[in-house]
């Protein structure tokens, strides 16, 4: 086993006495739902060994260990973004140290760019598949056997029985493709009109690491993008981070009735 997932594992088993089969990672601006979580135990990635820490606005960086909607979860509070100059491979840390805590499944949300022109601001979209544009891999280097294969399936990336669930509660959500790029920089009108013959419905600078490295582990993955606005050249308007931010606030309700389905369905 990688020592640095050990270490982070033993500061982090003892500081806390629930033992959660849910982890959830939560994006930009959405970060509110930590607040909900019951009888919360707070740990600093600042200092759990080995971990990652994230510096951007919104991203708080902390695990919480506690009780969401009567589930016993970790709340992911803050991701590590390509765009701060994190590799995709420090994610493997974090994600192979909650896998060694007992995690099986991970819900994971992000505020992405809408490119589908059927999508509206505020919508929150089931993610069935990814594009990854990122040019990079977090399995990259040697394999770990105990957690996986050198060459991981992708084809069941997602789980469609907690897809289904979720779908037979909210029959109208939407289903889309997410396309990942590493950013910080929003994409020009004319990537967006590229990724949409890709067949992209979403854009954003996250998830897609996470769900490689879940895939990898044999971790149940369920996404959920809130789409803040139009991708670029769709509206005569620029995008700012502001406007994500904001329109994330907005569906704080929703949002939330959406997660909790998500973590009642499950048994
Ligand atoms: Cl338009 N692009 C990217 N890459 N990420 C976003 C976004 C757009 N809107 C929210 N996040």
């Amino acid at each position: 086993m990688d020592k640095r997932v050990k270490e982070a594992y033993d500061y982090i088993a003892s500081k806390i006495t629930s033992k959660p089969k849910i982890a959830l990672i939560l994006g930009s601006g959405l970060g509110f739902l930590a607040n909900e979580v019951k009888n919360a135990t707070h740990i600093s990635y600042k200092d759990i060994p080995n971990f990652p820490y994230s510096t951007a606005p919104g991203h708080e960086g902390k695990l919480i260990f506690g009780e969401l909607f009567g589930k016993e979860v970790v709340v992911l509070n803050g991701r590590f973004h390509i765009y701060e100059g994190w590799n995709p491979g420090d994610i493997k840390v974090v994600i192979h140290t909650l896998k060694l805590l007992g995690i099986e499944r991970m819900l994971i949300t992000n505020a992405a760019g809408a490119i589908n022109t059927s999508y509206k601001p505020g919508d929150i979209v089931l993610v069935k598949d990814v594009i990854n544009l990122m040019f990079r891999n977090p399995l990259r280097g040697p394999n770990d056997e105990d957690i996986g294969p050198r060459f991981p399936d992708m084809l069941g990336a997602f789980d469609r029985t907690w897809m289904e669930k979720v779908k037979n509660v909210f029959p109208d959500m939407n289903e889309g493709v997410y396309l990942a790029v590493t950013g910080p920089t929003y994409e020009t009108p004319a990537e967006i009109r590229a990724f949409r013959k890709l067949g992209a419905d979403l854009v954003g600078m996250s998830t897609v690491p996470e769900v490689i490295v879940c895939a990898h582990a044999g971790i149940k993955v369920l996404v959920f993008s809130c789409a803040t606005n139009m991708a670029a050249g769709i509206l005569d308007q620029p995008l700012s981070h502001e406007e994500v931010v904001e329109v994330a606030n907005k569906v704080k309700e929703r949002f939330t009735q959406v997660v909790k389905k998500a973590l009642e369905v499950l048994e």
